[in-house]
């Protein structure tokens, strides 16, 4: 049990020996991290809350609650302000609940007490489209998702639903037939049939003559023509060949990998149920579903308000020339998911300028009774250091496989400063490990729905908050260990006396309170900024306490904070899937 779950559970006995019948069933006391901690560990405004409710004031009625808590071998309580309650967690629990952690794997984390199925859609590129900056936020932000919520015990599928029947195929088709480059389609297919693409919508332009026979193509794929579904098949296929590549590096991988066109069979089947529901109407020959009023206006997303009146933006699922679109497939998708996967939960990690798109389907299954916890995981842009989108020198958008690579060789760099005699092989391993970890850590570190800025120097650097920098720290505890004769074997207390080592030690036990609230709002900012403080208070220690020149319990004390901030720090920064280099 956390430390605010277990000061939550004796507020609320002493509130309930003060209250007595005027308790309101079923209240929880929120007990919330201190913003500073001369105020102590963790605060509640119960006092507050309830006093509103009972009528009484609230000074006096903290003044009784507290007297009720008593003598705690937990936290000693103060009131401030108009009734706040202070709790100042006592130095020996932290230093119980630490030597605790030295046994236990799972470093104080308890598993999930409701254990859920949950899909997470991310990533999800477009073939024979870019991969772009763009993408790494969501492919990143899922991946990591998907790494705590297994950690917390619930079963966790992640689909990586591509974007393989767009009309893109109409312009690759042709281009495929007449200008493919089979030598460059070989070396990097994803580049090939971009640059196939990128060639054929100029062409387009320059010759009007040609969009029609690529619609055309178009056509004959959907209906089916084989020789047409041969090249988008062999198209598909090079594409994930490509894509596994760069997960590869990033070290992500899929459950599945069911794209947009596993569900081509469901859709005509789909829009005809709707309609027979009444849930989908005609409207100038194409399908749609409007509002059903459920909402207020302001909360209806099948309606904008346009010179102060409300009117219909339905959602389209089959077109007047008898197409499906992305919604439709979104549908059949959301189908596919909660009946053959026994989805409680899926989690979409798609960019906030969708928001509108997932809006309409959730609300869509709620007209057709269909329940659960389906959640539109949203964020911003990433801009360049122009506050303008991230493009490349010349205008394009910047390539993920490009990011990396830069980032390594960065990574490379820095790597070669700081241990100029370390092994080649090393070198190179560890570089991708730091290059990589920037990367993910530097987009990890954000608020998800803030833009930002994406800074090479920045996300390299070996001080702030930065992969780098939390990797620098784990090599230096690691350190210390290579320095002690024999094993180090765990003391079965530990004695903390100094400012420096309490706070340590208070910040080793957040590690069970902070991965879960990670996942309320999916927000992994909370544990990067964790991350970032646990460091910070790691190398205070440091400086303020002797380690290896200690002696007796203090010295084992002082060893033992030092494993469990490297244990926190690898465990912490591989459920972001960042991994940590035993030298640097
Ligand atoms: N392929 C889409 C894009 O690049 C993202 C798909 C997200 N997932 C979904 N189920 N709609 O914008």
């Amino acid at each position: 049990m956390t430390i605010p779950t277990q000061l939550s559970e004796k507020l609320l006995a002493a509130l309930q020996s003060v209250l007595g019948e005027n308790l309101p069933q079923g209240f929880a006391p929120a007990v919330t991290p201190s913003q500073d901690l001369r105020f102590g560990d963790y605060q509640s405004n119960a006092a507050m809350v309830l006093a509103k409710q009972v009528r009484t004031n609230p000074r006096a009625l903290a003044t009784q609650v507290v007297e009720a808590f008593g003598d705690s071998e937990l936290a000693t309580l103060e009131i401030a302000g108009p009734g706040f309650i202070n709790f100042r967690v006592r130095p020996e629990f932290f230093a119980g609940k630490a030597a605790a952690m030295l046994s236990d794997e799972r470093l104080g984390v308890a598993v999930t007490a409701q254990p859920k199925t949950l899909v997470i859609d991310f990533s999800a590129p477009n073939v024979a489209k870019p991969m772009h900056v763009g993408h790494i936020r969501s492919t990143i932000i899922g991946d990591t998702l998907a790494r705590i919520s297994r950690f917390m015990g619930h079963t966790v599928i992640t689909d990586n639903h591509i974007g393989d029947w767009g009309t893109q195929f109409g312009m690759i088709l042709w281009g495929w037939k007449n200008i493919l480059d089979a030598a460059e389609l070989e070396k990097d297919p994803i580049e090939a049939l971009l640059s196939v693409y990128k060639t054929v919508n100029t062409k387009c332009k320059e010759d009007e003559a040609l969009l029609p026979i690529c619609k055309a193509e178009l056509v004959k794929l959907q209906s089916g023509d084989p020789e047409n579904l041969d090249i988008w098949k062999r198209c598909i296929e090079v594409t994930k060949i490509g894509l596994e590549k760069i997960y590869a590096q990033l070290n992500i991988s899929f459950d599945y990998w069911l794209g947009e066109s596993a569900y081509n069979d469901a859709l005509a089947p789909l829009v005809d149920d709707l309609i027979a529901k009444g849930i989908a109407r005609e409207s100038e020959g194409a399908i749609c579903v409007f509002s059903d009023g459920f909402h207020k206006p302001q909360n209806d997303p099948f309606l904008v308000q346009k010179n102060g009146e409300w009117v219909p933006v339905p959602a389209i699922i089959r077109k007047a020339d008898g197409g499906f679109l992305y919604a439709t497939t979104d549908l059949a998708t959301l189908d596919y998911r909660t009946q053959n996967f026994n989805a409680d939960s899926i989690w979409y990690v798609v960019g906030a300028p969708q928001d509108k798109h997932f809006k309409q389907i959730f609300d869509i299954e709620r007209m057709r009774g269909v329940t659960g916890d389906f959640r539109h995981v949203a964020f911003g842009s990433i801009l360049g250091k122009d506050r303008r989108p991230f493009k490349t020198r010349s205008g394009d958008t910047v390539s993920l496989q490009d990011v990396i690579d830069e980032a390594v060789a960065r990574a490379t760099k820095v790597v070669e400063e700081k241990s100029p005699d370390m092994p080649a092989d090393e070198k190179t391993r560890v570089a991708q490990i730091v290059g990589v970890g920037a990367i993910k850590f530097a987009e990890l570190s954000q608020n998800r729905m803030s833009d930002y800025i994406f800074d090479w120097d920045k996300m390299l650097s070996l001080s702030g908050d930065t992969a780098p920098y939390l990797q620098n720290s784990y090599v230096r505890v690691r350190s210390i260990f290579r320095k002690i004769e024999g094993a180090f074997i765990a003391p079965a207390e530990l004695t903390l006396s100094q400012d420096a080592e309490i706070h340590l030690a208070r910040m080793l036990v957040r590690f069970a309170e902070v991965v879960p609230a990670t996942l309320d709002d999916c927000r992994p900012n909370l544990l990067a900024a964790y991350l970032y403080d646990l460091a910070r208070a790691f190398h205070s220690f440091y400086e303020a306490c002797p380690v290896l020149k200690s002696e007796g319990a203090v010295r084992e004390s002082r060893l033992a904070l030092c494993e469990l901030t490297a244990r926190v720090l690898k465990q912490g920064m591989g459920l972001f899937g960042i991994e940590m280099p035993e030298r640097m």
